[in-house]
């Protein structure tokens, strides 16, 4: 019998995700399944312990119930407690072990497959939300000159950012005060989904800078058409998507699949 995976969420009909896994199970030679399963809001406890009790060994957790699974583990990695949310659960005998992915998968598409370092480098992160909270460490982790947390609510970009503040250079603030350029700019709100731009001044961007949208879509977002008006390379989210699959699958199984070929496939059939 393959082991079985999935990915939990409400809605999750157009989750990428069965079709990215499938995809790398096969590359590795790994017997699994994975699918989707729709848990009711107010049921995702309990679609847990039923597809651990069918069997399942993990599970990928989306919206809106990274928060509820960073709960229910019953252990958590050190980068799912600096996130303070869990968008992977892995379930061995009696343990549910919960991590968080997301950020690793945002950096590697950023320093490996766009090539570009942030060591060193001016970064912004706009937002303030659970999406933003996912990348802070491990973006500090990259030991950029400074990351200023940028937020429409200023509390809470300072907030967060005085959590992990013995973590590196960081600082909160809000849009209208950002100074000089940034060479990485990541938008973490989710104002594309309204189709509006957080209300940052163009001069944040040049000719050298990267803007990234963690949203991503058969059109570029609306942030990503105002950065490129302004002159910065710009990229989506989907990189960052297959790379939180890959990390996913390498905490399961020990392998990593290439995730190159993957993101070519998704991206054409988008
Ligand atoms: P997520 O899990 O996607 O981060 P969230 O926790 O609801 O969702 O956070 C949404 C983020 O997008 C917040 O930082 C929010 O700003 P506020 O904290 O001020 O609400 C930000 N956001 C949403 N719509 C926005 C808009 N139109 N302009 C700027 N920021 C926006």
């Amino acid at each position: 019998m393959p082991d079985r995976y999935a990915v939990i969420g409400n809605p999750i009909a157009h989750s990428k995700s069965p079709a990215i896994h499938a995809r790398f199970a096969a590359q590795t030679n790994q017997a699994l399944t994975y699918e989707r399963l729709l848990a009711p809001l107010d049921g995702f406890a309990a679609t847990v312990h039923a597809f651990i009790d069918a069997g399942g060994k993990g599970a990928n957790v989306t919206v809106p119930f990274k928060l509820e699974a960073c709960a229910l583990a019953t252990s958590l990695t050190t980068r799912a407690r600096a996130a303070g949310a869990v968008n992977t659960l892995k379930f061995d005998d009696s343990a549910i072990i919960g991590d968080n992915t997301d950020g690793v998968g945002l950096v590697t598409d950023i320093v490996r497959n766009a090539a570009v370092a942030i060591r060193g480098k001016r970064v912004l992160l706009l937002g303030a939300g659970g999406a933003s909270r996912g990348v802070v460490l491990p973006l500090l982790a990259e030991d950029p000159a400074e990351l200023v947390i940028a937020n429409r609510t200023v509390s809470k970009a300072v907030e967060l950012a005085a959590q992990f503040a013995a973590n590196g250079s960081v600082r909160g603030g809000d849009f209208a005060s950002l100074q000089g350029r940034f060479d990485i700019v990541i938008n973490a709100t989710s104002a594309s989904l309204a189709s509006e731009v957080p209300p940052i001044s163009p001069e944040v961007f040049d000719g050298g800078s990267l803007a990234y949208d963690m949203m991503y879509g058969k059109a570029p977002t609306v942030f990503m058409q105002f950065a490129a008006q302004h002159g910065a390379a710009v990229r989506d989210g989907l990189g960052m998507l297959v790379e939180q699959a890959a990390e996913a699958f390498h905490v399961w199984r020990g392998v990593r699949p290439d995730t190159a070929a993957v993101f070519a496939e998704l991206r054409a059939g988008l």
